[in-house]
């Protein structure tokens, strides 16, 4: 694979200064940032006042242990446009995720904030491996999903020649990277897989395409996954973090030089890692729910945002600014079966052993009797697909996930194609248990 480090001169300067230089802006902007949105929306204000909190109270970065958090029920509670510190006709830009069920949560830019975030995603894509000049075949989602045109702005800041093809229509998506040769490409790790796939289906053999970086995010991945995608492309696969609530992509991301976990870029989210349960601050280096607070966004300033994602914070390598680990799962996503807790990541690196399934999976949970059952809906690759290298393949990864994870699990070894595929965010887990 090629070298891609960028040259120290081009980055940001304050992606290598000093850790005191760092914290010296991080204090300046919180303060602004505690102060804008206590003054500007009514729910910040009066959830500091029922905690007995004021802006003028934050005197070091610690102090803000003491500020209330801010949870995604806050923002529906306040739907659509509540939680708007500026008045609605400076917000030039509307996003959303959609949540399981109801209602999205809205989440809304000024022009300021769109500069921003489109500064913060070329970073992102420079910390990649992508160059301006290059092309940037952009495959997240158009809409309200952050994920497209969040890609998209950083990639034209950065000097890009952006395709903006979205997600779907998988065939057409190989034909315009086989015919327009983009360095970078931008989508889902789950929809990476489709994409290979057709290759495969044209008989384009992928590690012939174009293709460099892959900035790959919007759910949770394993190094195993990023060796099987690096080795099918020959190409750099980085990881890029961020969620509507604070921005979108580019909150972090991982440096293609050192594919360490990722760097938060802290001039602009102030991170903490709490205890899920008692809400206190855990130590840099201690895994917990990872929470952000806004330094200078002015439509949604967010004061300790629970995010629900379970990593920890390490130290500065590649650049000065911390890191946060590869993310193993949301607390959400996390399947208690029989008493062990399960992450679908974890899963996904038990399927990676097995040399005779792709991985493509979806997990099953039913009720049996009183008991919990899981199964494990995974395909065979094309040259394992008899019945005797099926089943012994779903032996092996019974045996994996009993020894590793600790869960006894069925494994059903699908044809290949027969897994539900996505062209966003992959559904991994399908809850069909019965809660009577
Ligand atoms: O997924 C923003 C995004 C778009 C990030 C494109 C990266 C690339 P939401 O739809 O609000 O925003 O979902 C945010 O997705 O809290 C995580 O649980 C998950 N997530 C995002 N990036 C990663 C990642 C976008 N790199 C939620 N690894 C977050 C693991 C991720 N999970």
């Amino acid at each position: 694979m090629l070298d891609l480090t960028p040259d120290r001169a081009s980055l940001d300067p304050i992606e290598t200064a000093s850790r005191d230089e760092i914290a010296a802006l991080q204090l300046k902007r919180m303060k602004w940032s505690l102060a804008h949105a206590y003054e500007n929306v009514p729910h910040t204000k009066a959830s500091f006042d029922e905690k007995g909190v004021h802006p003028d109270d934050l005197k070091t970065l610690a102090d803000l242990s003491k500020f209330p958090f801010t949870t995604k029920i806050d923002l529906r509670d306040n739907y659509p446009f509540g939680m708007f510190a500026v008045p609605r006709e400076k917000v030039v830009r509307i996003h959303g995720s959609s949540g399981t069920t109801g209602k999205p949560t809205v989440v809304g830019y000024t022009a300021s904030d769109i500069d921003m975030w489109s500064d913060l995603v070329a970073r992102s894509i420079r910390a990649s491996g992508g160059r301006p000049g290059d092309i940037v075949h952009v495959s997240y989602g158009y809409g309200l999903f952050t994920g497209g045109l969040g890609a998209h702005y950083g990639a034209e800041r950065l000097g890009c020649t952006v395709v903006p093809i979205s997600g779907g229509m998988t065939e057409r998506q190989v034909q315009l990277i086989t015919d327009f040769k983009p360095q970078v490409i931008m989508v889902t790790p789950s929809y990476m897989l489709s994409i290979l796939d057709e290759f495969r289906r044209q008989g384009i053999d992928p590690r012939e395409s174009s293709l460099a970086v892959g900035i790959f995010g919007a759910e949770p991945w394993t190094n195993s996954m990023r060796g099987e995608i690096e080795q099918a492309f020959d190409m750099h696969a980085v990881d890029i973090y961020g969620l509507s609530e604070v921005m979108g992509p580019g909150v972090a991301n991982e440096c293609v030089e050192t594919k360490d976990g990722l760097h938060i870029w802290e001039d602009h989210f102030y991170p903490e890692i709490i205890d899920p349960v008692t809400g206190e601050v855990l130590p840099d280096g201690e895994i917990g729910e990872l929470v952000f607070t806004t330094l200078s966004k002015e439509a949604l300033p967010m004061v300790r945002y629970r995010t629900r994602d379970l990593t920890r914070l390490l130290p500065g390598t590649a650049r000065s600014m911390r890191r946060m680990e590869k993310i193993t799962g949301r607390s959400d996503d996390m399947i208690i079966l029989r008493g062990v807790n399960v992450f679908p990541t974890q899963i996904e690196e038990q399927i990676l052993k097995c040399a005779g399934l792709a991985p493509h999976f979806q997990i099953e949970l039913s009720t049996n009797g009183r008991m919990d059952d899981m199964t494990v809906h995974v395909e065979c690759t094309i040259t394992s697909a008899s019945e005797e290298a099926r089943t012994a393949s779903g032996k092996e990864l019974a045996h994996h996930i009993k020894s590793v994870v600790g869960v006894t699990a069925r494994i059903n070894v699908a044809e290949p194609g027969k897994v539900a595929r996505s062209e966003g965010k992959a559904k991994r887990v399908v809850d069909n248990r019965n809660r009577t």
